[in-house]
């Protein structure tokens, strides 16, 4: 994967419907806490199906400038912790991408310190980070907070109850991964109950942790013995296969997306079936046909897990672009998530919007324009309504997309579509 941020140009020649079948690539979000927890890990570390992506490619240079072997074969990694001799991350690394806040629990647990940049926020909003630095404290932790950096010390951290007002992700994941450091058990009340947190516990139960519970509101780990090496399989990717399903829905066709459950979208799937898409769903599979236009659907409002995703929230928009009648948003999770709207409204489409409210009119037609990728899912979104557009759409994108997808140009293309990506 290539390196500095250049512009990426991606090019959308859109009236083309999608068919044919493609494999849901690894999760970006089951993958960061991983890397982050490959730090615990007594001995070598091996993924595979993990995704090439530039975030992947970020949490690797923080790996390396810790101290850590980490190499990339492919869709397989090979990580060995034991070299590590650092426990900073430097600002330049924090800043790459905003998750490198949870390589904090993680080396807290090993190291009993770390110091690095609070990630600040992103695009999407303000973003604080109060939620994980209560549960570092809680567990023992002595935190030192100023404007450039974050400073945590545990001489011993100690097993206790946290109780998050709001399932974050990051605070659950971050309270988990401290917890491995812990003496004593530990259980996280009102936990995030994304698929991604059930991941990174199966991952520290293969590094032999003892932990109930993951993907339900009340987590508990009891112990944590690193043994040697491990092994460990991604999950695949719900939000990946969430953008397929709402590109084929958007521009319409026969689409099969394998290796990964469906059930883990039914949310974004009850939309796409009020729409108007036929959805036959496997235990491993799901086939999406979409023949005529949409019809508009709503009220659509993001949740914590297993509510709407708001990763999903941008996608399903460009799909119902074209959808007869209104459709209405609610975005419950970031205060500044639909930074695509403007840029969806120069290929001709009809959105207001009211605050965590959007309201999207159904047009006849959308046409080909040039736009700006405003963040990793805004951008996304962008590729999915070129689809449905007539003509060309050229999207600039500072690497955004690629932060998140793999390979999307390819995967869109074997699908029938007429997507190409420059550097
Ligand atoms: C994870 O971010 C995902 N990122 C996001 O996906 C996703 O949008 C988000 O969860 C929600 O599902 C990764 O997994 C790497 P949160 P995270 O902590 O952990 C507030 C993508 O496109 N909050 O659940 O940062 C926060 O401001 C990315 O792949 C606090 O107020 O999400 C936000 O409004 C984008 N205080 C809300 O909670 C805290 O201490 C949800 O944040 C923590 C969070």
């Amino acid at each position: 994967m290539r390196g500095a941020i250049s512009m990426d140009f991606w090019t959308v020649r859109g009236g083309k419907r999608l068919y044919g079948a493609c494999r849901v690539q690894g999760s970006k979000n089951a993958s960061l806490p991983i890397l982050a927890a490959s730090v615990l890990a007594g001995g070598e570390t091996e993924l595979t199906n993990v995704p090439r992506l530039r975030d992947i490619d970020a949490a690797l240079r923080i790996l390396r400038h810790l101290g850590c072997r980490a190499e990339q074969e492919g869709n397989r990694l090979y990580i060995d912790a034991r070299g590590l001799v650092h426990s900073s991350v430097p600002e330049s690394l924090m800043h790459e991408m905003r998750s490198s806040v949870i390589f904090m629990g993680a080396l807290l647990a090993r190291c009993g310190e770390v110091r690095l940049s609070p990630p600040g926020g992103c695009r999407l909003g303000k973003r604080p980070i109060d939620l994980h630095l209560a549960a570092l404290r809680k567990l023992g932790a002595r935190i030192e907070e100023d404007v450039s950096e974050l400073h945590c010390r545990a001489q011993r951290l100690r097993g206790t109850e946290i109780i998050l007002p709001f399932p974050s992700v990051g605070a659950t994941e971050n309270a988990l991964l401290a917890a491995c450091g812990a003496r004593g058990e530990t259980l996280i009340r009102g936990a995030a109950r994304e698929p991604e947190i059930a991941a990174l516990a199966d991952f520290l139960c293969a590094m032999v942790a003892e932990i109930r519970g993951a993907g339900s509101d009340t987590i508990r780990l009891t112990a944590f013995r690193p043994k040697k090496d491990v092994c460990f399989r991604i999950p695949p990717d719900r939000i990946a296969a969430a953008s397929f399903a709402c590109a084929a829905a958007g521009c319409g066709g026969d689409l099969t997306l394998n290796g990964f459950e469906p059930g883990q979208i039914s949310a974004v799937l009850h939309f796409l079936n009020a729409a108007g898409c036929d959805i036959i769903t496997f235990t491993h599979a799901l086939r999406l046909r979409s023949d005529a236009r949409l019809t508009a659907v709503g009220p659509v409002v993001t949740a914590p897990y297993p509510g709407f995703p708001t990763d999903a929230q941008p996608l399903l928009m460009a799909a119902l672009l074209r959808a007869e009648g209104e459709s209405l948003f609610r975005e419950t999770i970031f205060e500044n998530r639909y930074r695509q709207v403007p840029e969806l409204l120069r290929l001709g489409a009809d959105i207001s919007l009211d605050g965590r409210e959007a309201t999207i009119r159904g047009v006849e037609r959308l046409r080909g324009s040039a736009l700006t990728a405003t963040d990793l899912r805004g951008g996304a979104a962008m590729i999915v309504a070129g689809l449905a557009a007539q003509g060309e759409t050229v999207i600039c994108d500072d690497g955004h997309i690629t932060r998140g997808y793999e390979h999307f140009d390819r995967c869109l293309r074997s699908l029938g579509a007429d997507v190409y990506l420059e550097y």
